[in-house]
């Protein structure tokens, strides 16, 4: 059964006018490595851990600024809120379609709340805590082209032609502000693109970020904005003792002019000083250890890396289920048809490192998690490979092959071939980026000990579902299992209402 909302009746859960507060008892473990008799054991001792957590329930006027606003994402993300928010249907071959917010976990998907006469009860996701509700949203953003959303709608060939029709009005009036370009970072074939960038020396550029930001919200009268990086993907920027590795040296390379710092770095530096959220869908190390360090110092949030939308996502449910299973996966081929401008951008060898990058470590925890079936240090083969082919367009082919040894040296092999509709996948995915980054930065947490409420680690481990090579605070292991991420972000917000994790004992009926 499906219920719209709920509310928590506890001791441990305080509703107030502008906020909840719940104290959670965190079950875990405590590890130990010591000798005993002789010989050493792993003593694991369970242990449970009081929190407090405190969630301001007032939603605010939400503003989302997208750097590369008039690319595929962009524009179809765009259209399809505005598509929402008028309650747009359009006549497709097969039927007349409304809008809908189908791939976005925190609109689309529900979660488990009990059981009721015997049946289980959902609500949706977004009953869990006050959300801003994306039709509210106010978009704006930087691009290189200066073509209007209308035009970039239609440039995109991702929507069909009757709904494009319908939203021409709504887009034609919105023009992306002229972006940071730099040739040096993207493939040769974009610069044909660039006819709206920005002047200056790389401080002004920041400094005219910092403007537009502070210029956006002060026209839409929004309460709070994001940043979030749709562009190109660029390549890596080499990391450079000196250059940009402490906050320090990367200001300094500010000052001067440092031709190593990427455009995308330069957009993440505006929005930490000016404490903007920020937020990066490609796969380039934007954040280099010198951006990072600068936004856990002055707590602004970042996150990323590279949406995790397709081949990716099913990789971390596959592999997952795979060595879960206690099933060995040796080889793992993927093969990409793209055939859009990010297809292009990918074709020279350099953007595609960043993207091979970012694919490639997906599957390391699941498979460093059993040492059963591999050794210390072994791996299986795993090779990515991207092909660009225009005729596709947006309609990416990801095609896969795995191969596993399983019960006395068989082999099985899977092969997958899924096309991705790659902007269709990836809005509501920036959607998801967005909204949670709002949530998260409503939320303060304390344990027992802590004499003060603080926020959750500026480094936002919370949006890894959406990402498919999740930026965590240092020292943190990296968890790419889908199932894992999903878990980790429902249980989190479900502990901000006193609610137990999802643990499926069902022991109610044992
Ligand atoms: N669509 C997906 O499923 C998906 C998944 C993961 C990651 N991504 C990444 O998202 C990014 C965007 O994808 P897309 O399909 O929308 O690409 P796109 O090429 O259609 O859009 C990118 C836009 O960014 C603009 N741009 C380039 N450099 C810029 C800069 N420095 N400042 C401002 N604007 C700039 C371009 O003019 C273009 O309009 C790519 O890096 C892609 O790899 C996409």
């Amino acid at each position: 059964m499906f219920i719209e909302k709920f509310k928590v009746e506890s001791p441990n859960v305080r509703y107030a006018e502008d906020e909840i507060e719940a104290v959670y008892h965190y079950e875990t473990t405590e590890l130990v490595h010591e000798s005993r008799d002789g010989a050493y054991h792993w003593i694991v001792k369970p242990k449970t851990v009081r929190y407090n957590f405190k969630t301001h329930t007032r939603v605010p006027k939400l503003g989302v600024m997208l750097v590369g606003w008039g690319g595929n994402n962009g524009s179809t993300l765009t259209a399809g809120v505005i598509a929402n928010r008028e309650g747009i249907s359009w006549a497709t071959k097969d039927k007349v379609q409304q809008a809908n917010y189908f791939g976005s976990l925190t609109q689309a998907s529900t979660i488990r709340v009990g059981s009721f006469n015997g049946e289980e009860i959902y609500a949706p996701f977004k009953s869990l805590l006050p959300m801003v509700n994306p039709d509210d949203i106010v978009f704006g953003g930087w691009d290189i082209s200066n073509m209007n959303l209308a035009d970039a709608m239609a440039r995109a060939m991702v929507l069909d032609i009757d709904l494009q029709k319908q939203l021409r009005p709504y887009m034609e009036s919105m023009v992306p502000l002229p972006g940071i370009f730099d040739p040096d970072f993207v493939a040769a074939n974009q610069s044909g693109r660039a006819n709206s960038v920005i002047k200056g020396t790389k401080k002004e550029q920041v400094q005219q970020i910092i403007k537009d930001i502070r210029e956006f919200k002060e026209k839409t009268k929004t309460d709070k904005v994001v940043v979030l990086w749709t562009a190109n993907t660029e390549r890596y920027s080499d990391v450079i003792v000196g250059l940009n590795d402490t906050m320090e040296n990367l200001m300094a390379s500010l000052e001067k002019n440092e031709t190593e710092i990427s455009p995308s770095t330069l957009y993440g530096i505006a929005c930490v000083l000016e404490n903007v959220p920020f937020i990066n869908g490609s796969p380039q190390n934007t954040f280099v250890p010198g951006l990072i360090e600068m936004a856990i110092q002055r707590n602004t949030l970042i996150g990323g890396d590279d949406f995790k939308s397709g081949q990716t996502k099913m990789k971390s449910v596959l592999v997952d289920f795979l060595v879960g299973a206690g099933i060995k996966p040796t080889s793992i081929v993927s093969y990409n048809h793209l055939g859009n401008n990010d297809g292009m951008n990918l074709s020279a060898p350099q953007t595609f490192r960043s993207k091979e990058i970012s694919k490639s470590n997906v599957v390391d925890d699941m498979v460093s998690s059993n040492g059963i079936l591999y050794e210390t240090g072994e791996h299986p083969d795993h090779v990515i490979v991207i092909k660009y082919v225009p005729y596709v367009g947006d309609s990416k082919r990801a095609m896969d092959e795995y191969t596993s040894e399983i019960f006395m040296g068989g082999k099985s092999t899977i092969v997958l071939h899924n096309t991705c509709e790659d902007s269709l996948l990836a809005a509501p995915i920036i959607l998801d980026l967005v909204l949670l980054a709002e949530l998260s930065s409503r939320i303060q947490l304390k344990f027992d000990g802590e004499d003060k409420f603080h926020s959750f680690h500026p480094v936002s481990a919370i949006l890894s579902y959406l990402t498919k090579a999740p930026l965590v605070p240092p020292g943190t292991p990296v968890v790419n299992a889908l199932s894992k991420q999903r878990a980790m972000l429902e249980n989190i917000l479900r502990a901000c209402i006193g609610l137990a994790p999802e643990n499926n004992m069902n022991l109610e009926y044992k």
